[in-house]
């Protein structure tokens, strides 16, 4: 059933390309408009939602993080991401015009079946973003959107996440294009550009050996930092928690931008840190705010590791090593610089004789509060 792999996770790994092509398919109309799976929701209510709202836990929350950058961008409407567990029981201001995205693999997590009937309580809508077929927090929603990552069994999640943030780019574009937003050239060139991203997430599998070795070098790492910003810090933060699941290692993730206000006090001597540097294009990019992250790293100690596009040169003087990732939209970044992150916790942890599948004390789901 592994597949020649040596563990359930490198081979869903190595399904990502598919799993991301697989939830993209068949998605448009015949008029080349974009439909979601399951709609119960009138569109004229999704055109007067003033606010979107993301619950989810664990890797979906980070997913979750991703959308709240594409969706602001896309549709100029307020999007807040918040921790399932911690939306339930904070009384949140929801109503008729707010719109909840769940996020859930299995669609039974109790904490985010828990934020959802909550929302519904309080007259949200709720859609659902979902990688099992019938289950509970789709039931219980009002739209729905399937990731096609197929069965995940390894409990770390790996291709769900990566099906999850192309969920949240296609609802994206979808409200983009129902609210107005975007024109439908606009959407169109977007979802082809999505189009061309399994192939680059393949491309980086392809070149993944370095990494590897990495991993294994690395064995005896006692803690680790990822730094990143923009959607480059939700993936910082889904790669620490990759380390601390699979491998025990003591792992954070940081936003670029603090690290002045405070993490650069734990930088010392040989301590190694993982940067996820933004595209050097676009009107906005802080490419060069990170650059300068990782020189102020380094003339303190520190042992970088940076992930960055093709031919982006400014990194190499700063970098004891470089993992090079293909060039892609801004917003689409995620879903090439994610997978090394994830090669290099499962590699780390193999090294470690760990049982990467079934992580002690983790459970694939959780099915109480
Ligand atoms: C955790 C799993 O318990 O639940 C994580 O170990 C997962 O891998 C999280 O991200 C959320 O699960 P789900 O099914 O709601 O996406």
């Amino acid at each position: 059933e592994k597949g020649g792999y040596p563990n359930f996770m490198m081979k869903e790994i190595e399904e990502q390309p598919r799993a991301v092509a697989d939830t993209l398919l068949g998605r448009t109309d015949a008029n080349g408009h974009l439909v979601l799976d399951e709609l119960r929701i009138d569109e004229a209510v999704l055109r007067s939602v003033d606010k979107i709202v993301v619950i989810a836990c664990g890797t979906a929350s980070y997913a979750g993080q991703v959308a709240k950058y594409a969706i602001e961008h896309w549709c100029r409407v307020p999007t807040e991401v918040e921790l399932a567990s911690e939306f339930r029981y904070r009384d949140p201001v929801v109503n008729e015009k707010t719109l909840v995205v769940a996020i859930s693999q299995s669609g039974e997590t109790m904490d985010t079946l828990m934020a959802v009937r909550h929302a519904r309580e309080q007259g949200a809508k709720v859609v659902a973003i979902c990688n099992t077929h019938g289950s509970t927090i789709p039931r219980e929603s009002d739209a729905v959107i399937y990731t096609h990552a197929g069965p995940e069994i390894a409990v770390a999640s790996t291709k769900a996440f990566l099906a999850q943030i192309t969920a949240c780019y296609l609802l994206g574009l979808y409200l983009a294009q129902l609210r107005g937003n975007k024109y439908e050239d606009e959407v169109r060139e977007l979802l082809r550009l999505l189009a061309e991203v399994p192939d680059q997430i393949q491309q980086v599998l392809d070149g993944i050996e370095p990494v590897r070795a990495l991993g294994r070098e690395m064995a005896s790492a006692k803690v680790v930092l990822f730094l990143g910003r923009h959607v480059g810090f939700p993936v910082a933060l889904e790669g620490a928690l990759k380390l601390k699941e699979l491998a025990y290692i003591h792992a954070e993730g940081f936003a670029a931008g603090e690290l002045k206000h405070g993490p650069i006090a734990l930088i010392e001597e040989g301590l190694p840190v993982f940067v996820v540097v933004p595209s050097p294009r676009g009107r906005d990019s802080v490419h060069g705010k990170v650059v300068s992250n990782i020189q102020e790293i380094r003339a303190r100690g520190a042992r970088t590791i940076v992930i960055a596009e093709e031919g982006d040169d400014d990194v190499v003087p700063y970098a004891d090593t470089i993992i090079r990732v293909p060039r892609t939209p801004t917003l689409l970044a995620p879903l090439v610089t994610t997978v090394p992150l994830q090669v290099f916790a499962c590699e780390l942890a193999m090294a470690k004789g760990l049982d990467v599948d079934q992580p002690r004390n983790l459970a694939k789901s959780v099915t109480v509060e």
